[in-house]
């Protein structure tokens, strides 16, 4: 056949690839002038070396560097230095730190090439993502952050810096990671503490010589090498204030327990197992092109991968083929060779673990798929391109994240089934949908339990967009407006007042009707489902008022109240999706008809509590009530403009069931200013009361039955507080729990408890808080912790 009647895929299909190879000429001077040998970097300084662990180039084996081991000492003298250098770069302004951090941004474009060939040197990735996503991220993200220091008197009014921040980030994204970290710390004006993975730590100290040159103050950025020892000291250590965490959703439950009680901000960015949804309506070449980005960029080893396939079964035997044609041209090679796709795994280790749950998959009767024709280099770690069909969907390959080059395929029949198996997982942090209907898609992302929703597109990330999990996949956000609050705290909580005292009850007086053998039960029952419930335990417990009166009964609740409360709440799902518009009309209407029984709950107030303030707390409910009605249908995502032909929309969702342990003083207005704005944006909630005070929730139960509010939105179960939040906060079906009742140990139980699932928190420690007061008690921190953002990706016109 002569070459004039080849087809263009004939001839490029018989074409070879020539080696091009990137010259490591630069990255190896640089390690060779540094001695190969590293210190910490602390106070803009280089430490002696201490005892060393050497980095390793994953792709032949061969040694780079020694790095230090940071002992507790070294991060003690990075956190004092962090301490003394954070006045006077907060000081320094907003301008002042955007002139640096411009600076930073310039010179790390300067020098993209060397970072480049560094991570690639380090990490094993491919040159080509290195130099083409992981660089221009990286300076995309201190050019913008750089735009929030300038603007953030303006833009964040009313904040500050938390502090000093410890960061610990892992390996797959070594350089974009500290960018992702570092670059927002700074733009708020807190100074930090810094540590790479054990297995990729060289960029980080080329970037502490970036630091040097950009001029940034000594103190202000320490970088730390070391293992999980090093993180563990930086972890515990008293000195930092809040502490920003990527890598294993394992360790991350080990630093929320940790931490727990400490008063430490804190945000986690963890594992997952993302699914890939492809509908039958779908542009099936651009599913697969989407899809080889998806799991097989930096080998799989990303917290979002597109790890798990779903296939619409209609379309499913043709999607599979052209996915394995596409797999048979992934070139597995030299990762600094500019035409490679599939770099080497950062550790034998790693290819070890993938390589266990392949053959356990083999083992149960999956089918594996893997090119033929993929040479595995002799030296270095590697795993091929890998497809496994046939797995259950409770098998470990379809639950576990596998961080590395293995898709697992599985089909669905309806958008319904799609969405279910999408969910049917611990984590939450990021999903495709392929759909030529935009309709199909906008409706479903929605309805997936994660912060980050692609449509028709994969792995997209910009420095304007938040980035962070739902679930088991961690919480905060990195990168948009909502990645800067991570690291401010409002001025309001600095103003927090000591906790009141609750007064005691005078000496306790009997109840004056027990003698009665006719007087009506008056024990009053809980809230469950939107009816009164007899507590499961048949127990009541006595309250007495201010001045020891007897005052009624309460249902003393137990685990079994709470699981039906939550059980509820779950049902009540409705209220999710019911319109903000209704929501608001609710509220408005619960306004209304407390504000008709105003005297008598004024009355018992004053009857509890002995405040002679008790109508002044009606009326503050009353207005708060107004107030969350007025937000309900105006807290508004974003719809966000990144370097693409398309918009990203930023959705500020309801977290799902809240539970809530309601301050002691207050008992009217603590309990509506933490349930009001909860519901407000769509959560269903599970209440515990004043314990001291409770008598003012439970009547409650009337102004709710006549105020529209669906059964089962709100829940209240009376009784110990402690005891109840510790179920709330073991309950594998709450989603966040908050606790405002002054009791520090009780709020870091709940802390430590919250671990096991990963649940939000929103603890008050041994403070009070002024529930009067708007700038204490309301506004956007508090909508912020009844939501989560997710952000759904939608290019255009391509
Ligand atoms: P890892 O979570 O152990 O390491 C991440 C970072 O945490 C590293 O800097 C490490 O030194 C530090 N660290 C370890 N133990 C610590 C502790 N007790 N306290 C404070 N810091 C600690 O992740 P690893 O072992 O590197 O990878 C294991 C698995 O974790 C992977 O196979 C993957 O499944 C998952 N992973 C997920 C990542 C993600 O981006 N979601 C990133 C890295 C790993």
């Amino acid at each position: 056949m002569s070459t004039a009647s080849k087809t263009i895929t004939e001839i490029l299909n018989t074409m070879e690839y020539g080696p091009a190879p990137e010259s490591t000429k630069e990255a190896q001077a640089w390690l060779e002038q540094r001695g190969r040998t590293f210190g910490l970097f602390i106070d803009n300084q280089w430490t002696e070396a201490g005892e060393t662990f050497a980095s390793t180039n994953p792709a032949d084996g061969k040694e780079l560097a020694q790095l230090t081991q940071a002992t507790a000492e070294d991060v003690d003298r990075a956190v004092q230095a962090a301490r003394r250098a954070q006045p006077a770069w907060a000081a320094l302004g907003g301008h002042g730190r955007a002139r640096i951090m411009y600076a930073i941004a310039r010179l790390m474009q300067k020098h993209a090439r060397l970072f480049a060939v560094l991570e690639t040197l380090d990490n094993g990735k491919t040159i080509r993502e290195t130099r083409d996503a992981d660089l221009p991220l990286v300076a995309r993200h201190f050019y913008h952050h750089a735009g929030w220091a300038q603007l953030l008197d303006e833009e964040f009014p009313g904040h500050r810096a938390v502090g000093v921040v410890g960061q610990i980030v892992p390996w797959n994204f070594p350089l974009l990671m500290l960018a992702w970290k570092i670059a927002p710390a700074l733009a708020a004006g807190n100074t930090i503490v810094f540590k790479p993975a054990e297995f990729t730590p060289l960029t980080a100290l080329l970037f502490a010589d970036i630091c040097v040159q950009a001029g940034v103050p000594a103190g202000v950025v320490n970088i730390v090498t070391g293992d999980g020892r090093t993180g563990e000291a930086i972890v515990k250590h008293e000195g930092i204030e809040k502490l920003a965490f990527t890598g294993s959703t394992e360790v991350g439950r080990l630093i929320r327990e940790a931490t727990a009680g400490s008063g430490k901000k804190l945000s986690l960015e963890l594992g997952g197992k993302s699914p890939y949804i492809v509908f039958e309506d779908a542009d099936i070449d651009a599913a697969v092109e989407g899809l080889v980005d998806s799991i097989w960029f930096n080998q799989g080893q990303v917290c979002c991968a597109g790890s798990r396939l779903l296939v619409q079964e209609s379309v499913e035997p043709r999607f599979l083929k052209k996915l394995k044609s596409r797999m048979d041209t992934l070139r597995l090679g030299s990762p600094l060779d500019k035409s490679m796709d599939i770099g080497a795994l950062v550790d034998p280790i790693q290819r070890q673990r993938i390589h266990g749950l392949v053959e356990a998959a083999r083992a149960e009767g999956c089918e594996i798929y893997q090119p033929s024709a993929c040479e595995i280099p002799a030296e270095g770690s590697w795993f091929p391109p890998t497809l496994i069909t046939g797995a259950s969907t409770s098998a470990a390959v379809a639950q576990a994240e596998i961080f590395g080059p293995v898709l697992v395929a599985m089909s669905f029949r309806t958008p319904a089934e799609a969405v279910q198996l999408a969910n049917n997982t611990v984590y939450g942090l990021a999903a495709c949908v392929w759909s030529e209907n935009i309709s199909l898609a906008l409706d479903v992302a929605p309805q997936i339990k994660a912060g980050v929703v692609w449509i028709n597109t994969a792995n997209q990330f910009d420095a304007a967009c938040g980035f962070g999990g739902y679930k088991e996949s961690g919480y905060g956000r990195e990168g948009g407006r909502e990645g800067m609050f991570e690291y401010l705290v409002p001025v309001s909580e600095d103003a927090r007042p000591a906790l009141p005292a609750v007064a005691k009850p005078a000496q306790a007086k009997p109840a004056t009707s027990s003698n009665d053998p006719f007087a009506i039960d008056r024990t009053a029952k809980l809230y469950i489902g939107g009816k009164q419930a007899r507590p499961d335990g048949a127990y009541s417990r006595a309250i007495h008022g201010a001045d020891g009166s007897f005052l009624g009964e309460i249902g003393e609740g137990n685990r079994k109240d709470i699981r039906n409360a939550v059980e509820a709440a779950h049902k009540a799902a409705g209220w999710t999706k019911a319109t903000a518009h209704n929501r608001a009309q609710v509220l408005y209407y619960i306004a209304e008809n407390l504000a008709a029984r105003g005297q008598e709950f004024a009355g018992r107030i004053a009857a509890q509590t002995g405040a002679k303030n008790a109508d002044k707390e009606v009326q503050a409910a009353i207005e708060r009530l107004f107030y969350w009605a007025a937000w309900a249908d105006k807290y508004d995502g974003a719809a966000h403009q990144p370097p693409m032909h398309g918009i990203t929309v930023a959705l500020n969702e309801a977290i799902g069931v809240i539970g809530i342990v309601c301050p002691n003083e207050n008992p009217l207005l603590g309990f509506v200013s933490l349930v009001a704005p909860a519901i407000a944006v769509g959560n269903r909630v599970v209440v515990v009361p004043s314990e001291a005070h409770p008598l003012t929730a439970t009547d409650l139960y009337q102004v709710f039955d006549t105020s529209d509010l669906p059964g089962g939105v709100v829940n209240i179960v009376t009784g110990s507080a402690d005891e109840l939040a510790r179920t709330l906060a073991s309950h594998g079906e709450i989603d966040a729990v908050w606790r405002h009742d002054g009791s520090a140990a009780g709020c870091a139980e709940v802390e430590k408890l919250s671990a096991a699932s990963l649940k939000r928190t929103w603890t008050g420690g041994a403070k009070g808080r002024d529930w009067f007061s708007t700038q204490q008690a309301a506004g956007r921190t508090v909508l912020a912790h009844a939501t989560q953002v997710k952000n759904i990706w939608i290019p255009y016109g391509v």
